[in-house]
């Protein structure tokens, strides 16, 4: 396993960070004592000498003072701009980041780092049809909070819609609608990490849900996912040592690499899951943007014990604007992330609910999904075909949006980067997928966001620039 010497290195610091985090919600004032070393430690379930190496580091930068034979005590803040920020801000701690949402922000021409579809490829005009029907079946609409779990009609479809896709018998009761993938990791987040837990997790994997975790507090374990899989020996250790939360994963046309774990690891993943009691997160956004086959079957169809949670956006290739996605999981789980979404915003949009159940039910629907295949593969094929002389390493994604492209060492990232940005290039630096910030030599492109002649000529660029890089 990795990053095990790094972590401890960083360990005393999260530490830290937590008590200061602590400090400046007001759970301990000025002048209170702070808890004991070995009450603490107990706490947060850590060696003492990692707490130890907190204390002193909190001494040292004036955050606490020690009294002899008594302990360590909160020191009164010493600034003006900190006494501000006591009073004024409830919240002041640099928890919530999103690294790759800051990237896309950079307005580009030829778009690789945002792992949308063209919006170009999808129906609006066809939707616009059903705005209007949905306001005719249901002239109340705007007028009616959806209930918490989701609409009942919309669960019912999708529930059996659920059943044919993971060949398992599922009630509507065992679904809950959330606003996009992105909320539904959330919640699970909020739901299974407490402050320094582990959680396992893909490496590389997709950056914002390390920026939920993080968010949380949450430590990181990680198995390199490759086109074979894991190493399930290693995802076996890892949970029998360290009985992380969960494993978060997104096993199918995986977001950034497109590879998918094979079958043959699936049942074991499950087996693994059940017995080291870790609850699996299978993420599946990108199941239904394969190529040439249907995926395989899914992790949750092997489980009978409610050891995964499954997750099905279809805000990718439906429409991204109605923010629709099921959680599918049984009772043990569904049950307290309602409880967590009515706390969110107490239901997503009614109105996204029912003009999505009506236009996924659609023939529409079935034509549009078979046309978008064709053309993501074939902008697929282009960026292949540009890349095709440069030796860079990749493996083609027989699914998904993206391309996970090794580079030579000889070329930074970072500088590359730079440059693209000033040339209307964009794309992911690959450490921002690695828990660990390494991973320096690859990068994520997505084809599925321009068009065929952007992709060219986006690429064409990109290639030169490297080639300037390298000299
Ligand atoms: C693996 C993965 N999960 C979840 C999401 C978020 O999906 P949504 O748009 O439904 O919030 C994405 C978006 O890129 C993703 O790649």
């Amino acid at each position: 396993m990795k990053n095990s010497a790094a972590d401890k290195q960083l360990l005393y610091l999260q530490v830290y960070e937590h008590i200061l985090s602590r400090i400046q919600r007001g759970e301990w004032q000025a002048h209170d004592k702070l808890p004991s070393i070995r009450v603490l430690a107990a706490e947060l379930k850590l060696h003492r000498l990692t707490v130890f190496r907190a204390y002193q580091l909190l001494k040292e930068n004036g955050k606490a003072y020690v009294k002899e034979k008594s302990g360590y005590y909160v020191n009164s803040p010493t600034t003006e701009n900190e006494r501000e920020i006591l009073n004024s801000h409830p919240r002041t701690d640099n928890r919530y980041k999103n690294d790759i949402s800051e990237i896309q922000r950079i307005p580009a021409i030829y778009q690789f780092s945002q792992a949308l579809i063209d919006p170009n490829l999808l129906p609006n005009l066809f939707l616009s049809d059903y705005v209007k029907k949905v306001f005719d079946i249901y002239p109340k609409i705007m007028g009616t909070y959806s209930t918490v779990q989701g609409d009942g009609e919309l669960r019912e479809v999708l529930s059996g819609y659920m059943m044919q896709r993971l060949k398992v018998q599922l009630s509507a009761d065992e679904l809950l609608i959330t606003s996009g993938a992105q909320q539904a990791i959330d919640l699970l987040a909020r739901l299974y990490i407490r402050p320094l837990d582990t959680i396992l997790v893909e490496r590389p994997t997709y950056s914002a849900a390390l920026d939920i975790f993080r968010a949380q507090g949450a430590r990181f374990l990680s198995v390199d996912i490759t086109p074979e899989g894991y190493d399930l020996n290693q995802v076996e250790q890892i949970m029998k040592d360290h009985r992380p939360r969960f494993f978060y994963m997104n096993p199918t046309f995986h977001n950034p690499t497109g590879y998918t774990v094979p079958a043959s690891q699936r049942k074991h993943l499950v087996e693994l899951a059940e017995r080291y009691q870790c609850l699996l997160i299978e993420d599946d956004a990108f199941h239904d943007m394969y190529f040439d086959e249907m995926p395989t079957q899914s992790l949750f169809t092997y489980d009978t014990d409610g050891w995964v949670v499954y997750l099905s956006s279809f805000s990718k290739y439906v429409a991204p604007g109605l923010r629709v996605c099921a959680i599918v999981g049984r009772n043990i789980v569904i049950e307290p992330l309602i409880t967590l979404k009515s706390l969110v915003d107490n239901g997503s949009p009614l109105v996204n609910q029912k003009l999505f159940l009506h236009y996924f039910g659609s023939e529409r629907m079935q034509q549009h999904l078979h046309k978008l295949r064709t053309a993501l593969q074939i902008r697929r094929d282009i960026m292949e075909q540009e890349l095709l002389h440069t030796g860079w390493k990749w493996t083609t994604p027989s699914g998904g949006l993206n391309l996970w492209v090794e580079l030579p060492q000889s070329i930074s990232v970072d500088t590359l980067w730079k440059l693209c940005i000033q040339e209307q290039v964009s794309f992911v630096p690959g450490r921002m997928f690695d828990p660990s910030g390494d991973m320096n030599s690859s990068i994520r492109l997505c084809y599925s966001f321009v068009n065929e002649e952007q992709i060219g000529e986006g690429i064409r660029r990109l290639v030169k620039i490297a080639a300037h890089i390298r000299g």
